[in-house]
């Protein structure tokens, strides 16, 4: 059953104060504009995301790529695989082992992981972190995947620095590029040129994908496809829920009506803050990955100076959460919606043994599973939100496998379109990380942020007074 949205519990009169049939009318007709001018983005070629399902030439090098290092064996053979890179080259790679690994990959052994590679992704520059990650692999048996779209990350690229410098020395220059593939531009970037003068292995983001948005580049189906994830699953889920948002009426497009929703619950009813709250561990770091896409898309200024748009997207998990933040979103201020996803259980469901059958608390449970058991928690959890006039909506999946994935992350990015035409905002880029990027430069005495280093010193110093 394809991926679907149920918002009974956005809507009024099932919520109080929820979403009325005339702003509901009212956002069709707007919507229909926001669809025409993703339409006519993608149209400019300045969407590339929507053209991936059907990329086959970059999805064979891929294939190439990995049939090439799988070939590796004996001594040689891959056991580790790290993706340098952070926001959106490192989120989107988490998010996909996570749901379609088997859990703990990194923990299982050579048998468990059918002989694949364990994946570590790096996403920051903590140097405990790093080095203890270094200093136990068999760097003649890891793949570094260092990615950037832009090819120049200060993160990226420090982390990039680090490991060619230490693969250089355990290995030798030779050897060491070996260890080394490049996901980046086609064209642009240091990555680039780089591997151009050096010969080292590259992958291309296309030019018009940008971080965000480039889970189904290699950027995602590099890794996926290393560790044995059905990529063209993947690939396919995402075609379907393309197909399914061809439409410019909200009522057949449900990344259209997920992000007219949104739109409306901040923009006309004051829930800014917009979680999402899948039930089942595979999907806890898809809620990451939507935490950047929503943010990082959506949070800006319309013209330049005006006090800034856009939802705060928050992650959590069911049933962990209903221990920490459910309370807030029952009781706290009025200003959230909250999103499940809701997975229908496999075979694999787990039965609870009927102990105990003379104590109340333990005697309910036994004989029901425990993935019944989550399942009826993320209701409960539904119903008592809609109770106390709390807004939610419900994704509901089949199954966590790669079709589905596929159709989610199209569904989110194709939302997070929408919703920046519903905003007025250009929901591809994201100017306001920039001053902070110049005043690092700045810092660290990169020779072209001379302005930024001039701009730094007008900062207000540390007040002794105001230091506690
Ligand atoms: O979504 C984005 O564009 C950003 O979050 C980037 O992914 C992040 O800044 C890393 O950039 P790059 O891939 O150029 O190294």
């Amino acid at each position: 059953m394809p991926l679907r949205l149920d918002y009974t519990n956005m809507m009024a009169p099932a919520i109080a104060g929820g979403i009325t049939d005339a702003e509901w009318r009212a956002i069709e007709a707007r919507f229909a504009t926001a669809h025409a001018g993703v339409a006519a983005l993608h149209g400019e070629g300045t969407l590339g995301f929507l053209d991936l399902p059907d990329d086959r030439d970059l999805h064979r090098a891929t294939q190439e790529y990995v049939a090439r290092v799988a070939r590796r064996a004996g001594a040689d053979a891959l056991a580790d695989v790290v993706v340098l890179g952070i926001g959106g080259s490192a989120l989107g790679p988490i998010a996909l082992r996570t749901a379609l690994r088997p859990p703990q990959w990194n923990l299982l052994d050579d048998a468990g992981r059918g002989g694949r590679p364990r994946l570590h992704v790096l996403d920051n520059v903590d140097p405990a972190n790093i080095d203890a990650l270094l200093g136990r692999l068999d760097l003649r048996r890891s793949l570094f995947v260092v990615t950037s779209k832009s090819g120049g990350t200060a993160e990226t690229m420090a982390q990039y620095l680090v490991v060619r410098a230490r693969l250089v020395s355990a290995l030798g220059d030779a050897a060491a590029k070996e260890r080394l593939v490049f996901v980046t531009d086609p064209e642009k970037g240091a990555l680039r040129a780089i591997a151009r003068a050096e010969g080292i292995a590259t992958l291309p983001i296309p030019a018009n994908v940008g971080g965000r948005f480039s889970v189904l580049t290699p950027v995602g189906t590099l890794p996926a496809a290393l560790i044995g994830i059905d990529v063209a699953g993947l690939l396919a889920g995402a075609a379907d829920m393309r197909t399914r948002c061809a439409s410019g009426t909200l009522r057949q497009n449900v990344a259209g009506t997920y992000a007219a929703l949104q739109f409306l619950a901040d923009t006309a009813h004051g829930r800014h803050v917009q979680v999402l709250m899948p039930y089942g561990d595979a999907l806890r770091d898809m809620a990451d990955w939507f935490v950047q896409l929503w943010a990082e898309s959506l949070g800006k200024h319309r013209v330049a100076g005006d006090e800034g748009v856009g939802p705060t997207p928050l992650a959590a998990l069911g049933a962990t959460d209903q221990h920490s933040q459910v309370q807030l979103f029952m009781e706290g201020p009025p200003d959230k919606t909250v999103t499940f996803i809701a997975v229908e259980q496999g075979a694999r469901d787990v039965e609870i043994p009927a102990l105990h059958a003379d104590i109340p608390e333990l005697a309910y449970l036994g004989g029901h599973r425990l993935g019944e058991l989550l399942d009826i928690e993320r209701r409960a959890t539904a119903g008592a939100l809609a109770r106390r006039g709390r807004p939610n909506m419900t994704l509901q999946m089949e199954s966590v496998d790669a079709f589905g994935v596929g159709e989610l992350l199209m569904l989110l990015e194709l939302a997070t379109a929408y919703a920046g035409q519903l905003y007025g905002v250009d929901a591809f880029n994201q100017p306001g990380v920039e001053l902070g990027k110049q005043f690092t430069y700045a810092m660290l005495g990169r020779a072209d942020a001379e302005a930024a280093r001039k701009e730094w010193e007008l900062l207000p110093k540390p007040d002794p007074e105001r230091v506690i």
